[in-house]
């Protein structure tokens, strides 16, 4: 058995997979180019992918032998599910395991955004600080305000189950309603639009897809109050990222926290130059236990694939 490993992830994933084949890890700190991948695949019977690997006809055209793709991610837009599917290729992701990790960064962008965290740290490295003034870095309260969701799934109820301790009122948004979050945390579901003019904090965990594509954009920012908080650790894509910019500069919200970016790695470059933005490299999972974890479910995927299992966090059923 061949096993691709599009980038290096924690070594006992690497270790557990030499065990049933023979395993190729791209050896640069870098992703693979497209040239390299394309190359590396074409003998491999399965890929652990990461998210910034585009998998699609032409990746599985120059694979001929790949019967599993393992993604080493939640989200799987980077993956033609369709095209895989056709050509009897599993695709799994890495569920569960992030939940938490992501769930906690969009918390740490909530009160960096609203705290001006960032802000603050800057001007003490920058020798600026004169001491206790009682204007000095007023940021917005969070206990007792409005939590808004939008896509109550795994992390955006773990994301409301946070704020227990916060007080706080919840609206969530979703293509389908969750009883089981209605019940368990008091949520109400609004629509999108009901819940962009009530929301103090808004916070993102809807997959990209072309529905989600621009969910939010002039309008919808618009919406938003003055003193509103837009937090995105989903996909960049799902926000317009120029029309947030706008809105950022215009004051017509108040701040904005993100892990995530339209064309990643760039970014519009003015949201750089703006104080009310927090800005993350897209390390919403980045912790040693959720890396350790994902890497090993993406492994344990490839594993069930091999001994001719049905891969455990199978996507395409
Ligand atoms: C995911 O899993 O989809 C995150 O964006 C990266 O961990």
């Amino acid at each position: 058995m061949k096993i691709l490993v599009t980038r290096r992830i924690m070594e006992p994933a690497i270790e557990l997979l030499k065990k049933y084949g023979e395993v190729e890890v791209n050896p640069h700190d870098r992703p693979m180019t497209r040239e390299e991948l394309l190359s590396a695949i074409a003998d491999k019977d399965a890929v652990l992918t990461q998210l910034v690997d585009k998998v699609d006809r032409e990746f599985f055209d120059h694979a001929p032998n790949v019967k599993i793709v393992a993604n080493y991610a939640v989200g799987y837009d980077n993956i033609d599910i369709e095209e895989a599917t056709k050509r009897g290729v599993y695709v799994t992701n890495t569920p569960d395991v992030l939940t938490n990790a992501t769930a906690e960064l969009a918390w740490a962008l909530l009160f960096a955004a609203a705290r001006r965290i960032v802000e603050a740290d800057k001007f003490m490295r920058g020798g600026h600080y004169k001491g206790w003034g009682p204007m000095l870095f007023l940021g917005k309260g969070i206990t007792g305000k409005t939590l808004g969701v939008i896509g109550a799934g795994r992390i955006g109820q773990a994301f409301a189950r946070m704020s227990k301790g916060f007080n706080m009122k919840i609206l969530y948004y979703d293509f389908e309603r969750k009883e089981n979050f209605e019940k368990e945390m008091g949520a109400q579901y609004v629509a999108l639009d009901e819940l962009l003019k009530e929301a103090d904090f808004i916070s993102i965990h809807v997959p990209l897809t072309p529905q989600t594509r621009h969910l939010i954009s002039e309008r919808e920012l618009s919406l938003m109050k003055p003193s509103a908080i837009l937090i995105n650790t989903a996909r960049g894509p799902i926000v317009d990222e120029k029309a947030l910019v706008k809105a950022l500069k215009e004051k017509k919200i108040y701040a904005a926290g993100l892990d995530v970016y339209e064309r990643e790695p760039e970014f519009e470059p003015e949201l750089a130059e703006l104080d009310n933005v927090v800005m993350l490299p897209h390390i919403g999972s980045a912790t040693e236990e959720s890396r350790l974890d994902m890497a090993m479910l993406a492994a344990n995927n490839i594993i069930d694939f091999i001994e001719g299992r049905v891969p455990r966090t199978l996507v395409n059923k």
